[in-house]
């Protein structure tokens, strides 16, 4: 069975955590699409070669290794992602990645308006930028990483307003998409309106 979820939206909004929990109860496998260009921004660190050379580079190895969630590398990542070439070099693993059989489930910034136009569901997720920022903060503080509250919300609205104004797949919810504003939501509430979104689609697909 082939059945995509595009799962769309600014940092920090609860996708990441929205994704994983549907691809387990599902038993969809799962793409955090940002990892690819997160790893493309470290190979450019580590490697000094051009963004482009290094985004044809990664490989489903570099995705899990450590080091890819700092924000220096966050920073990076963003501004990689506005360069077309990078872009297209990270086309064909997500795509086949979403056409594996027995369902996946790919969060990102431009899944259900570029790479999965076709995906069964597309979510996006979105909060105001003072939650988004204030949750990051709370991620980097229990990660061990020394964080500011006001320099992460600055890097947050930075990058937000990078990947909406970007030229190539700028952020944005395709017309299709199912907004999620989790604002006001506990992780529970923005789960359960996710999940009923997937059923109601699963239930539509197998009649
Ligand atoms: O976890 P967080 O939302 O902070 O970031 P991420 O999803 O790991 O993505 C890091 C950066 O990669 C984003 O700021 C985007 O610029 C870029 N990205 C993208 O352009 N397209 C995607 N499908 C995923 C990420």
């Amino acid at each position: 069975m082939q059945f995509s979820v595009a799962i769309d939206g600014p940092a920090a909004a609860g996708k990441g955590t929205i994704s994983k929990a549907l691809a387990a109860r599902f038993g969809f496998a799962h793409l955090d699409t940002g990892l690819l260009y997160r790893a493309s921004a470290r190979k450019v660190l580590e490697t000094g070669w051009s963004p482009q050379v290094a985004a044809e580079a990664v490989t489903a190895d570099d995705l899990a290794r450590d080091g890819l969630r700092t924000q220096a590398v966050a920073e990076l990542a963003s501004q990689v992602a506005t360069i077309p070439e990078v872009r297209a070099a990270l086309v064909a693993f997500q795509r086949s990645f979403a056409r594996r059989d027995g369902g996946a489930v790919l969060d990102g910034r431009d899944i259900g308006t570029v790479i999965c136009p076709t995906a069964q569901v597309k979510l996006y997720v979105t909060a105001s930028a003072d939650v988004r920022a204030r949750r990051r903060y709370d991620e980097l503080r229990e990660s061990g990483q020394a964080a500011d509250f006001d320099g992460v919300l600055d890097e947050v609205l930075k990058r937000d307003a990078r990947d909406m104004g970007r030229a190539d797949a700028p952020m944005r919810a395709a017309e299709d998409a199912v907004v999620i504003d989790t604002t006001d939501m506990d992780i529970a509430a923005a789960l359960a309106a996710a999940v009923s979104v997937v059923e109601e689609k699963m239930e539509g697909t197998a009649t």
